[in-house]
């Protein structure tokens, strides 16, 4: 028997401020975005943003629905637009933040993708064959960037397992 084990670094930042310039704007694009989310059941309004390799800018939003489980992340449903309008082409960095708008909710510490959009972000970066990057972070307030979305899923099972 070995032991194996599995770490990962990722950047802190006090706030936006902090950031360099193209990924201080796409953070402010997911905070704007996030306000146009549909979530009238959760009221956790959740805005994604990207950027693709060829330039272009792609945004998401969570897309709720009467029947719960039929309701969509921000991160899946941006994911589902870039493949949509530009199939070919890798996301290479994703900013994604959120305004709890209940009643005495903060929205300032960032939120990390759930365990579904993990597993899709996982395949997007094998499909496309290039890491994507994650800026998170609230309305205000500090600010985590991850290297590649696969970090956040260790052991992942991937197309490869089903060779
Ligand atoms: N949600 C996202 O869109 N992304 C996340 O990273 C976490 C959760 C959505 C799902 C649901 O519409 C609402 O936030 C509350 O869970």
């Amino acid at each position: 028997m070995k032991k194996s084990n599995y770490k990962f670094e990722f950047e802190v930042y006090d706030s936006i401020n902090d950031l360099p310039e193209t990924d201080a704007k796409l953070l402010a694009k997911a905070r704007k975005t996030a306000e146009t989310a549909y979530a009238p059941y959760s009221h956790f309004f959740v805005g994604a943003a990207a950027i693709l390799k060829n330039g272009k800018t792609v945004t998401g939003t969570n897309q709720e629905n009467a029947s719960y489980p039929v309701s969509i992340c921000a991160e899946r449903s941006l994911l589902s637009s870039a493949s949509a309008l530009y199939p070919e082409v890798a996301v290479e960095t994703m900013a994604i933040s959120y305004h709890n708008h209940n009643n005495n909710a903060i929205s300032n510490r960032p939120i990390s993708p759930c365990g579904m959009c993990r597993q899709s972000l996982v395949e997007y970066e094998g499909r496309w064959k290039n890491p994507i990057r994650l800026i998170l972070s609230g309305i205000d307030g500090k600010v985590y960037v991850i290297s590649k979305a696969s970090h956040l899923l260790p052991l992942s099972f991937t197309s490869e397992d089903l060779k």
